[in-house]
């Protein structure tokens, strides 16, 4: 079906057709850019970070935190610098990554069709960026390639949709999983799932079994949990699921902003296959994200998305298809996404992911501490052992509704996710409830489900705000406990969640 991108890139300059065409052929046969095309260097740009010559640390990197500092209306109307600890669910854009996407934004022109000089350094920097996003996770071309996506979810459900061609596949998941992470699946195939124990931790052994008895195609496993932040040993996984057949996805949504990642293990069974992730959750809010796959995987397969910019050539009956990465990238790209994306991988490098452990372990073990204090606290997961767990903490009062309390903290400032954050059969285990009792609030309103609070935390946050937010806390259980709540809307919400 498809030809050799060699043979097409020779015909293209035979025919003297678009240097942009070229730019995005050059990737795939190793050839470089003409030099006329260079994008601006990385000195010439307006960054203030470059002008003023200023290293991102873990101490100073809240500087560079776009509005973090900025008061915002509260629903009474006062204004206040809010607490935010919502940052699993989405990240506040770093100011570098800003300045850098409206640097590029000045010679943008459409990737890889344009015939024109803006287009052809835009296709540069968008093709260019691929090798940032394979080094950011340790691993390289040819052996594999980046796919940009628009999100993690957007890049699972591609990837479920090029790599699963039966009903009868088998997807091996477990029920730590996000729903991207396992409705993309479920909609196409058998999945069937490794369960977590008593504390919320995947059970590896689970993991071994299943692929013992089933002949399993792709395991996919989430790299960090956005409920309990559990780190999972995916290497270790890797190991089986190669020593059985099959094939491994990890969705990495909620491990790139916190640790660091590597595609490659300490022998070649240990490496990742596919690994799937945005840019929102680490602070380049332009949409965007990337697959890094294996190159020969990916160009075994078709996703089933169409469109321009996947193709060689269309005639009124066929179609001769790109490789990988083009053939998953149809439409227009995304470039702001591309560009705020290879920023941001530069910023968090700087900072150093150590750095950013460490600094999350002590906000977490505040935190814990700090609830651990107050009395009716349920948290969920090991809060004694924390050390493999990334900086997000679950928790729930045993006498207050968890999304009146939410209400109530947010109103007074503090920013935390209410419910089951997309991961309901994890968050369902976790909390006791049944499938049967879950299906009682089919079609009920979303803030009278059962849910937990989640405090996350992002490299900006501070001690301080961990304080602040136990205050805000205090506030707001004394004054609901001291208020009579007969005959008010608050009856109606179950404080048994
Ligand atoms: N983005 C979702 C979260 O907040 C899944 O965890």
């Amino acid at each position: 079906m498809k030809k050799e991108l060699i043979k097409t890139t020779s015909l293209m300059l035979a025919l003297g057709m678009s240097i942009a065409c070229f730019a995005s052929c050059a990737k795939a046969d190793g050839n470089a850019m003409p030099a006329s095309s260079a994008a601006p260097s990385e000195t010439s740009s307006a960054d203030s970070r470059t002008e003023t010559k200023v290293s991102y640390t873990i101490e100073n990197i809240r500087r560079f935190m776009v509005g973090v500092d900025d008061p915002v209306e509260l629903p009474d109307g006062s204004k206040k610098v809010i607490v935010n600890f919502d940052n699993a669910a989405t990240t506040p854009a770093l100011k570098p990554v800003m300045e850098e996407v409206d640097t590029k934004l000045k010679t943008y022109g459409s990737i890889g069709r344009g015939f024109s000089a803006k287009s052809n350094i835009s296709t540069e920097i968008y093709e260019n960026t691929r090798d940032k996003v394979l080094s950011f996770v340790n691993c390289s071309y040819p052996d594999y390639t980046c796919v940009y996506v628009n999100s993690t979810t957007d890049g699972l459900n591609k990837l479920a949709s090029a790599l699963i061609t039966s009903k009868k596949d088998i997807v091996l998941a477990t029920r730590m999983e996000h729903h991207s992470n396992d409705l993309s699946w479920r909609d196409r195939c058998k999945v069937i799932y490794a369960d977590v124990d008593d504390q919320g931790r995947i059970k590896y052994d689970e993991i071994e079994n299943l692929l013992k008895k089933n002949k399993v195609k792709y395991v996919t496993v989430t790299a960090a949990s956005n409920v309990t932040g559990y780190v999972t040993d995916v290497h270790r996984i890797a190991r089986m699921a190669h020593k059985y057949g099959a094939k491994i996805i990890v969705d990495g949504a909620q491990i790139v902003a916190h640790r660091s990642f590597s595609m490659i293990g300490n022998s070649p069974d240990e490496n990742i296959d596919f690994f799937v992730f945005s840019a929102h959750k680490m602070y380049s809010p332009y949409g965007g994200g990337a697959i890094v796959g294996l190159t020969d995987e990916l160009g075994k397969h078709m996703p089933k998305f169409y469109g321009g910019g996947t193709v060689d050539i269309v005639t009124d009956n066929t179609v001769t298809y790109k490789d990988a990465p083009h053939l998953y990238e149809a439409g227009s790209p995304n470039y702001p996404g591309v560009v705020g994306l290879g920023k941001s991988i530069d910023v968090l490098n700087e900072v150093g992911f150590e750095n950013i452990s460490a600094h999350e372990q002590k906000l977490m073990k505040k935190m814990i501490d700090g609830l651990k204090q107050r009395k009716n606290v349920v948290i969920y997961g090991d809060t004694d052992d924390i050390s493999d767990r990334v900086g997000v903490i679950s928790f729930n009062f045993t006498d207050i509704n968890s999304a009146l309390l939410a209400t109530k903290l947010a109103n007074a400032g503090a920013g935390t996710r209410r419910g089951a954050f997309c991961a309901h059969p994890y968050v369902w285990r976790l909390m006791g409830v049944s499938n049967e009792q879950a299906r009682i609030y089919e079609g009920c309103d979303s803030a009278k489900t059962p849910g937990m609070i989640r405090v996350s935390f992002g490299i900006y946050n501070t001690e301080e705000e961990v304080d602040e937010f136990l205050r805000l806390l205090d506030q707001t259980l004394e004054n609901y406990r001291n208020t009579n709540h007969e005959g008010t809307d608050e009856e109606d919400f179950d404080p048994a969640f």
